[in-house]
């Protein structure tokens, strides 16, 4: 039997870190986090799509010179890894969002805070010198949301990442079983001065549900109006159907994130990577496209830019991150997947970003 290397208790790989985490979460904290929607076909899908995609490099190319760099709604950002908003990172670490914005700058990755945050965004802000985007799950007040979005925006967050596809949440049951709920002392705290009427049920009738989120659901004609009055660029969030896509163009977005949350939402839906590339067709260079969705390896990153993505967000894997070691955590996990990246560039033959093309991914013809 060959002895375990004294470090490999000490330093987890990419892969270790979601059983790690999960190992150091109780089961209810830990289906809110790692789990996805009623049969979690999605959330396996997203994954499996990556697998499935198989690598076809180019040898002997010029690789001098190269780098991981892009400009990104006039930002300059190192690589093109961004973490995703994800809702109550103190259920996983004290310092919760504040210590994900820390290990996100050390490795100069732009990281978007949920409108869920358990931590203030001016907190986040302070923690943090990096690239922070706000994410914002509509209220049925408009001067609530542009008070919302004012605040971020004097805080020094660079835009707003309006998030679409969940109107309602998904079919939770993992969650249910295992009777996960908020505790006390953990909230939506930059939420605090919205209107009630945000979370309020209207009295129910013969449909409980549609009862429910009808009145504060976002239209189009909202995600229009956000543009307009946004001083910050509007990223429409969770856009997966090409005419969509389009539509969000139209209404003003300054770009679109293909996902489908996670698996989250509505499961059955198809993985994203699978469902990039016709969107990447329809907005045919007009905005960037990014897109979430099972992000495991820098080889994931790769083949996500190979199918039309300007960068790609990571939900699951920085949070194994902060739940494992903190902002220290976060920090290796990105750290890792750049490296992956950049290892996985050089082995197809890639110098730069824009030489990443669909002739990477290979095809049995
Ligand atoms: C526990 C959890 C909470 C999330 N909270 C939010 C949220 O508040 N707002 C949002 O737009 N997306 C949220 N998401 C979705 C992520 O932003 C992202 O789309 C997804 O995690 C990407 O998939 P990945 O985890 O496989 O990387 C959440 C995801 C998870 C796992």
């Amino acid at each position: 039997m060959s002895a375990k290397h004294p470090a490999a208790d000490l330093q987890p790989t990419l892969r270790d870190y979601e059983s790690r985490a999960r190992a150091l979460l109780s089961a209810d904290r830990s289906a809110y986090f790692f789990g996805g929607a009623a049969d979690q076909q999605t959330l396996a899908a997203n994954q499996k799509a990556f697998s499935e995609l198989e690598l076809l490099p180019r040898v002997l190319r010029d690789l001098r010179g190269g780098s991981t760099r892009l400009t990104l709604l006039g930002e300059s950002l190192s690589h093109p890894i961004l973490v995703a908003p994800v809702a109550y990172q103190k259920l996983v670490h004290p310092d919760g969002e504040a210590a994900m914005a820390m290990g996100a700058a050390a490795q100069d990755a732009a990281m978007v805070l949920s409108s869920q945050s358990s931590i203030d965004a001016a907190v986040v802000r302070a923690a943090s010198p990096g690239c922070n985007w706000f994410q914002l799950y509509w209220g049925p007040s408009r001067d609530a949301n542009r008070a919302l979005v004012q605040r971020v925006a004097d805080l020094g967050f660079a835009a707003i990442v309006l998030t679409v596809d969940a109107p309602v949440q998904g079919a939770r049951d993992n969650e249910a079983r295992t009777g996960f709920q908020l505790p006390p002392d953990i909230a939506a705290v930059n939420l605090a001065d919205m209107p009630a009427a945000q979370f309020a049920p209207l009295a129910p009738s013969e449909s409980i549900l549609f009862d429910r989120v009808a009145h504060i659901t976002p239209r189009w004609s909202e995600v229009e109006w956000l543009c307009r009055k946004s001083p910050l660029p509007v990223i429409v969030k969770g856009v997966v159907h090409p005419a969509d896509a389009r539509q969000a163009i139209d209404a003003g977005a300054g770009a679109i994130i293909v996902s489908n949350h996670g698996g989250r939402t509505l499961d059955t839906m198809p993985a994203t990577i699978r469902l990039l590339p016709a969107v990447a067709k329809a907005v045919d260079g007009a905005v960037p496209v990014l897109m979430d969705g099972g992000i495991r390896r820098g080889t994931d990153v790769l083949k996500a830019l190979a199918l039309g993505a300007t960068a790609a967000l990571a939900g699951r894997l920085p949070v194994a991150g902060l739940t494992v070691a903190g902002a220290a955590g976060v920090s290796h996990v990105l750290r890792l997947l750049r490296d992956e990246l950049e290892i996985a560039m050089m082995l197809t033959g890639c110098a730069s970003l824009d030489q990443i093309t669909p002739d990477i991914i290979y095809r049995n013809e």
